[in-house]
């Protein structure tokens, strides 16, 4: 029995609530199929985006909080973080927020009109909506209660995890580009986040998403991205200037550098990367 915000949720009820939460997330995307009960490609990749982001927070969450946050919450919040995506995409035909709605927002929206989380608690439905109204967000809010605060950078460092993985397996194939913007370039030599509204070619949108690995926030995050390669992955599809060598090699070495101290640290529960307040701004 975990006590959390005033409401005690037993395992076995969360466990059980997150399943009817499954089944209630699969009858909408019925929404979405066509006459042959299909969906189209857009449709099913934001699915299966879904379904990796919840193993990924569910390891998160086994390892990163000692019972802060419920795994199947987290889980949860995994579920339904994209739910506006499907009618984002529906209605405009794309994924881009830029040009289409803040997708998140939409999801809450979708959550709350078809009661999606009516059966938890009301404090879950908070905190579980406040992580995924902040997932694509550049930055979250410092004024989040401490529980909302775990959620939301679970859910953040979950959602990018997949998305390198994503990318990276799209791009396989794919040139290299060279279209390198170099105040982009800069941004990521100075460990600072490379805006969106900065995306212009595909170089661009590369080495954005390597500057999302300035705003990871759990050891565990840094540790899988180490193991499966993902910054050398990423690197590959830019040019091999020495400048974008040099600037691997920091990041790499910083990674590592941050997760040999972490595990010198006499207290094993230092569980958050401080990687976000000591390389960005
Ligand atoms: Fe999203």
């Amino acid at each position: 029995m975990i006590q959390h915000n005033g409401d005690v949720m037993q395992k076995q009820e969360t466990a059980q609530l997150f399943s009817s939460l499954h089944k209630t997330f699969m009858t909408y995307l019925g929404r979405f199929s066509d006459q042959n009960n299909t969906f189209s490609a857009p449709i099913k990749l934001k699915i299966a985006h879904t379904l990796r982001v919840v193993r990924e927070i569910r390891i998160l969450a086994e390892h990163c909080n000692s019972g802060f946050i419920h795994p199947e919450i987290a889980e949860c919040a995994a579920l339904l973080h994209d739910i506006g995506r499907f009618q984002q995409y529906a209605s405009f035909g794309t994924y881009d927020d830029r040009t289409s709605i803040d997708h998140a927002a939409l999801g809450t929206v979708i959550i709350d009109q078809f009661n999606m989380l009516s059966q938890y608690p009301e404090a879950q439905q908070n905190l579980i909506r406040t992580a995924i109204i902040h997932h694509n967000h550049a930055f979250v809010p410092k004024n989040l209660q401490p529980d909302a605060h775990t959620l939301t950078h679970m859910l953040r460092d979950a959602d990018k995890l997949d998305i390198w993985k994503l990318t990276i397996d799209q791009d396989m194939n794919k040139p290299v580009d060279t279209r390198i913007s170099p105040e982009n370039l800069e941004r990521l030599r100075t460990f600072r986040k490379i805006p969106y509204a900065e995306v212009e070619t595909k170089a661009d949108a590369r080495m954005f998403r390597i500057s999302w690995i300035f705003d990871v926030h759990f050891m565990q995050t840094i540790q899988t991205i180490l193991s499966r390669g993902y910054i050398g992955q990423m690197f590959s599809k830019l040019p091999r200037t020495k400048q974008l060598q040099e600037v691997q090699e920091t990041i790499e070495n910083l990674l590592q550098y941050r997760l040999k101290e972490h595990s010198l640290q006499p207290n094993n529960e230092l569980q958050q990367s401080s990687l976000e307040s000591g390389l960005s701004d």
